[in-house]
């Protein structure tokens, strides 16, 4: 096994680990690992936007009091009022650092997306910010030479005797390499991937949380999975994300009869806080026999929508749909996880030396649901935070020895049928612990995820049987943990307990315990 030592190792390159790495870059050598190139991630992809208070009618504390509404009282108040506090001076550094975000006239555009009170979403070349901010993000690292980029590198598990995180392993061309660091920051991204349909790039398959989970860190919040309402609905296409803020600039959902549905279901209409706009989706589908519904951009001006969505309408015309003037089929997706590892404001996890930014961490920020375009804002401040405390972290008197390092096991494990399990397993997720669930449905997804527990203690060589057993790490996690809350909050919506439920202020957080899940609602949100 060969050894590499650093001063920081970062896995994950979205926009909550280059942030990192750009904050410890003046402390030491940084070494970011991904497992694909380093663009490729949730970020690259992300098209809506991101919130900020910035406009002249807007204030921080109304973001702060829309992010809070929308978390469904999960939300940890703190971590919020970082998060909208800090927001405006890290936006303002990304501009300093060559971002380009649209604008009306010499002032920021911002506009409108789903349970925001205020228009507050600024957005880059229309629907490509995620790729602007990936865009910035990249060319600072590569302007600081203590950054060192790792692609191609798959982690497979953490580093850690007694509790102290000392690196991790990592399998590069089919072997075994230990990277030894004195902090390690994991910005792994989410797991969209264990769903049939998501809006997810297909790195989204969960490894972050598993591998913490196999580490003995505490995962929290882990039930609450968002789906998006709108991706787009074709046999021949991928679930592609038909941004929010389609239905913010004007767009209307119709059922496949042509009939507007939204106003039924909530005041707010298109603009209904996303878990609701999902729940109005799947019924009008099941009135009407569908598939899919229709969003409907049609009566806005063609040019304003082709020059405001570019990457939307090229990627519809490909299918055949002019979004200026066809109804385009859509339906929801999954799209993001509100859990994962538990941390502090500062990023730091109940492994001392291990910290987590972005979507794979759970600060606290987004409770039961996120308020649209907060991820992107959560890695910028969470990511610079976590980067801050990992500089400054350093294990006193450290015993652990080279010697003590895990070889890989020398017999060879393949799985002929894993490809098929994987689109089994996102098939069960999606039909069983979707959008609606109930203890019947989720009963059977536990049954039939156990049926695959044989895989989950093999080593593997390649990438797609690693990602396997990381997917049936979360998603047996999301199960257990979504059968345990009898009740619905925010984004996990029990048909069988449809009101909220005694634990309605309580998080769930899950550790391994004995080679199991052991699931307790916490009181609130303790101190990590
Ligand atoms: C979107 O553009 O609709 C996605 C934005 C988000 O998920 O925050």
């Amino acid at each position: 096994m060969d050894i590499e030592t650093v001063d920081f190792l970062i896995i994950g390159s979205g926009v909550a680990g280059l942030r990192a790495a750009i904050e410890l870059a003046p402390y030491g050598n940084v070494l970011v690992a991904t497992k694909d190139v380093p663009t490729e991630s949730s970020t690259e992809y992300a098209q809506g936007g991101i919130a900020v208070a910035l406009s002249d009618e807007d204030e921080v504390g109304i973001h702060f009091d829309d992010t809070l509404k929308a978390g469904d009282g999960l939300c940890r108040e703190d971590a919020v009022k970082i998060l909208v506090g800090e927001g405006p001076e890290r936006i303002m550094e990304l501009i300093s650092w060559g971002a380009e975000f649209d604008k009306n006239g010499t002032r920021l555009d911002f506009t409108m997306e789903a349970a925001h009170s205020r228009k507050r979403i600024l957005h880059s070349h229309g629907d490509a910010t995620g790729k602007e901010l990936e865009r910035v993000l990249l060319n600072k690292v590569r302007s600081l030479p203590t950054i060192k980029k790792y692609p191609f590198a798959f982690t497979v598990n953490l580093i850690v005797k007694d509790g102290e995180c000392y690196g991790a392993y990592v399998l590069k061309d089919r072997k075994l390499n230990a990277i030894l660091a004195r902090s390690t920051i994991l910005c792994t991204g989410g797991a969209g991937q264990i769903f049939a349909r998501t809006t997810n790039p297909m790195v989204a398959t969960g490894d972050g949380a598993a591998i913490v989970f196999r580490a003995g860190a505490v995962l929290e919040d882990m039930e609450f999975v968002q789906f998006h309402p709108t991706s787009l609905y074709s046999p021949y296409a991928p679930h592609f994300l038909l941004s929010e803020a389609m239905r913010g600039e004007g767009a209307i959902l119709r059922n496949v009869n042509k009939e507007p549905f939204m106003k039924q279901y909530h005041p707010d209409a298109e603009l209904a806080p996303r878990d609701i706009v999902s729940r109005a989706i799947i019924s009008e589908m099941v009135k009407t026999e569908s598939n899919h519904v229709f969003l409907d951009m049609s009566r806005l001006d063609n040019d304003f929508v082709k020059k405001r969505f570019p990457r939307i309408y090229a990627t519809c015309r490909q299918y055949n749909i002019d979004i200026t003037k066809d109804l385009i089929p859509v339906s929801p997706a999954a799209h993001y996880m509100m859990g994962g590892v538990r941390t502090d404001t500062d990023g730091a996890t109940n492994i001392k030396g291990l910290f987590a930014a972005g979507e794979v961490a759970c600060t606290g920020v987004h409770g039961a649901n996120r308020l649209a375009s907060n991820s992107l804002l959560e890695g910028l401040v969470y990511g610079a935070r976590a980067g801050k405390a990992a500089s400054e972290f350093k294990i006193q008197d450290s015993k652990f020895k080279n010697s003590e390092l895990v070889q890989y096991p020398s017999g060879y494990h393949s799985i002929p049928d894993h490809d098929e399990i994987r689109t089994t397993l996102r098939k069960v997720m999606w039909d069983r612990v979707g959008i609606i669930r109930c203890e019947e449905s989720l009963v059977e997804a536990k049954n039939k995820i156990s049926g695959w527990s044989f895989i989950l203690d093999k080593a593997f060589f390649t990438r797609r049987e690693l990602e396997l057993k990381n997917m049936l790490t979360v998603a047996m996690i999301i199960t257990e943990t979504a059968l345990m809350r009898k009740g619905s909050v925010g984004a996990h919506y029990r048909s069988d307990y449809p009101e909220k439920g005694e634990y309605r202020q309580r998080h769930i957080a899950c550790r391994k315990e004995n080679d199991a899940i052991s699931c307790n609602f916490g009181m609130g949100r303790e101190k990590v």
